[in-house]
């Protein structure tokens, strides 16, 4: 049976920064077109290997610079007449070999490489970034595993879910989960911890004890570290939402597993296998694990309404603390997004 549309979610897209893509996706030269809480924009990569966002409609005439666009050096050329136009959106040259005109500006959007991924800011009252994404050591971890879903949703919602500590249970069958302490918030950083066990299959085993903690920071990005304590093994997963507008989000999850692990804690056969070896192994299977679990959320997301005053119970976890630091990333409502 399929559901009816629900009604729009009704929450402007908040200010923050969006992943559009891993950085090993955009070598020197290459070109995405991406959209971004409604806005059409190309990102670009220079031949020194500078990144930089700028609105997809040339300045020009109008053409679309990812289409039969190319990047000179340190520009981006458009491929309608060859003006070219610097990571500062200004135009460096025109093939006319004429004065540039004033006007031949293309708008930028902040672009910025972190933790191997291309981040875009969007600031929802046009103000430039208010924050930094926290960069991680990635030395001595698998290359990011990678998949993406099409969701109807919005960055919020979707990044409640680490505060939703009921859900848990229901959607992802987590057995004795407790919070590791009260929400942390520090700025546009949110952290929470938890410890749980997972009853549904990891790595082809289930019922293992894992310790989570979740650094939210601004509403698109979710760094989730974990140690899977029966294996002492450490994982990553992100947690990104690229929100295109009209309710639907381009959603990134990737998974990342410490190379120094103790394959013997893992399994006493498996003693002798290279642990560089085994981590890109588990990675792999990982992955196929973490998407699994993200499936069960998109059903709910994908026909769920928003709910300014939830009728919150004792033991849904920390959503009213969530929602009151959610208010920072909406400079352009009075008061936040949020009535609770
Ligand atoms: S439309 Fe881009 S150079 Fe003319
Ligand atoms: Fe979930």
């Amino acid at each position: 049976m399929t559901s009816p549309d629900p009604p729009a979610i009704g929450l402007p897209i908040p200010s923050s920064w969006y992943c559009l893509g891993l950085a090993r996706s955009l070598p020197r030269g290459g070109i995405w077109r991406r959209r971004l809480a409604g806005r059409d924009l190309v990102v670009f990569r220079s031949e020194s290997g500078a990144v930089a966002a700028l609105d997809a409609f040339c300045p020009h005439l109008g053409a679309d610079l990812s289409v039969g666009g190319s990047v000179k050096g340190e520009t981006l050329r458009c491929g309608f007449h060859g003006f070219c136009f610097g990571r500062d959106g200004g135009c460096a040259s025109t093939p006319y070999g004429k004065k540039v005109p004033p006007a031949a500006q293309a708008r930028t959007a902040p672009a910025v490489e972190v933790n191997g991924l291309i981040m875009v800011w969007h600031g929802a009252a046009g103000e430039a970034p208010t924050f930094d994404i926290a960069p991680i050591s990635t030395d001595g971890w698998t290359d990011w595993r990678e998949a993406s879903f099409e969701v109807r949703g919005h960055p919020q919602e979707i990044a409640e879910n680490s505060a939703d500590v009921g859900h848990f249970a229901a959607v992802h069958d987590y057995a004795d989960l407790a919070p590791d302490g009260p929400p942390r918030i520090d700025g546009a950083a949110l952290r929470v911890a938890y410890t749980f066990r997972r009853t549904r299959a990891l790595l082809g085993m289930s019922g293992q004890s894992i310790r989570i903690e979740v650094l939210q920071h601004g509403l698109g990005y979710a760094l989730v570290e974990s140690l899977v304590c029966d294996f002492d093994l450490h994982v990553r997963q992100l947690v990104m939402t690229q929100p295109l507008g009209d309710d639907r989000v381009h959603l990134r999850i990737a998974m990342s597993v410490d190379r120094n692990l103790a394959a013997r804690a893992i399994h006493p056969l498996l003693a002798w296998v290279p642990s560089g070896w085994l981590a890109e192994r588990i990675a792999d299977h990982g992955m196929g694990d973490f998407r699994a679990d993200v499936q069960q959320d998109v059903p709910i997301w994908s026909h769920k309404i928003h709910l300014p005053r939830p009728a919150l119970a004792d033991g849904d976890g920390p959503i009213g603390t969530y929602r009151k630091w959610c208010r920072r990333f909406y400079p352009s409502v009075e008061g936040g997004a949020e009535a609770s």
